[in-house]
């Protein structure tokens, strides 16, 4: 009875109602759309599932309290889609979230997320080769979203990625409307107000990394993996791909002096204790082998050559048991995730246009 009640309110809700500029295209006609969704993706896709990615709670939070009638999201580094995932079933209005990232691979998986759903749309952010660095987000987006600007802005788990910081947030500001906000989060920065015990989550690597380099020495079983442990210039090319993937961490402070610097104001900072379950962090390292253990059998990024399978479970085997001698006895280990919401600066002459 209650149900036949409340159903015809729902239904007359006009969530497909299109937010987009007219002729703006949600799926681009371009390469990466046509290819099939890839292993790799996929397999970053099955964080969704993580304990860990409780941390996306706060944020989901903060979009729904924010994000009004027919505004628009822009979820840079949305990777695969998994804050949308979280987000749209508990939007009731018009809205739109358009995804840009820097990999086509997780921009497939979230296409295939959110194929027929009206209100996502996706941007790849491209590789310049020539110029040796990303494209902005504002030579990305279509010039009548320029125009329209985007209302809110989330970077969740990738702040820590951008090499070129003051550029990304610079490009933020052009494409996003003043007084709007931008919602990050990170696991992945020195947060002086971290309490005892709680790791930096990528810290771990570089633990698993001094465990494994102990057990290569010691063990006869990893007898042909020593060799490259006294290369220093070999070694040197693996850690630079390791800290690709797992960036050296900055201070929090770092990223509110950039904020503030080009034009956000940071309205508020705060952390939470997120409890990262060893099996699934486990599991993460298994997907990003490459940039966690390189050295151990050899990277087609360093050598030029891939690792044989021998060597490549030899990897496996070691990731999995320095998580163990580091973790030993426990299923998870607490981390602190970091949270700065920012404002764009400007809006009173907005607000006068
Ligand atoms: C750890 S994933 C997080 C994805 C998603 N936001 C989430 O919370 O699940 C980091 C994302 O940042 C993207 N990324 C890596 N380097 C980047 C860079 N320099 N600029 C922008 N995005 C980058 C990756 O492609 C990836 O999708």
């Amino acid at each position: 009875m209650a149900q036949s009640l409340i159903r015809p309110v729902i239904e007359e809700i006009p969530t497909t109602q299109s937010v987009w500029p007219a002729g703006f295209e949600r799926v681009p006609d371009e390469e990466w759309t046509r290819q099939d969704p890839d292993e790799f993706g996929l397999k970053y896709d099955e964080v969704d599932q993580h304990g860990w990615y409780k941390n996306l709670e706060p944020t989901v939070a903060q979009v729904l309290t924010c994000l009004d009638e027919n505004e628009i999201l822009l979820d840079y580094s949305g990777g695969t889609g998994i804050l949308g995932r979280r987000i749209l079933p508990r939007i009731q209005h018009p809205a739109g979230i358009l995804i840009a990232d820097t990999s086509p691979k997780f921009l497939r998986v979230a296409m295939e997320n959110f194929r027929d759903d009206e209100r996502v749309a996706f941007r790849l952010i491209r590789w310049l080769k020539d110029q040796k660095r990303l494209q902005s987000i504002d030579e990305v987006l279509d010039p009548s979203l320029l125009d329209r600007k985007v209302d809110v802005l989330t970077s969740t788990n990738a702040i820590h990625l951008y090499y070129n910081l003051e550029e990304t947030l610079q490009a933020w500001h052009r494409v996003l409307r003043p007084g709007g906000h931008v919602l990050v989060s990170s696991g992945n920065l020195i947060n002086p107000r971290s309490r005892k015990g709680e790791w930096i989550i990528d810290e771990t690597v570089r633990h698993i990394n001094e465990i494994a380099i102990e057990v290569v020495r010691q063990e006869p079983a990893f007898e042909q993996y020593r060799a490259v442990l006294d290369d220093p210039t070999r070694m040197d090319a693996h850690r630079r791909l390791r800290e690709k993937v797992f960036v050296p961490v900055r201070p929090l402070d770092f990223y509110l002096r950039s904020f503030e610097e080009t034009g956000f104001t940071v309205l508020d900072v705060f952390e939470m204790t997120i409890f990262a379950g060893v099996e699934e962090w486990a599991q993460l390292l298994r997907t990003y082998h490459d940039g966690a253990l390189s050295w151990v059998g050899g990277s087609e990024k360093v050598e030029g050559q891939a690792p044989s399978a021998d060597a490549l479970r030899d990897r496996l085997f070691l990731i999995r048991y320095a998580l163990e001698k580091l973790f030993t006895g426990r299923d998870e280990f607490e981390c602190c995730w970091t949270y700065i919401t920012c404002q764009r600066r400007g809006w009173r002459q907005w607000a006068g246009r």
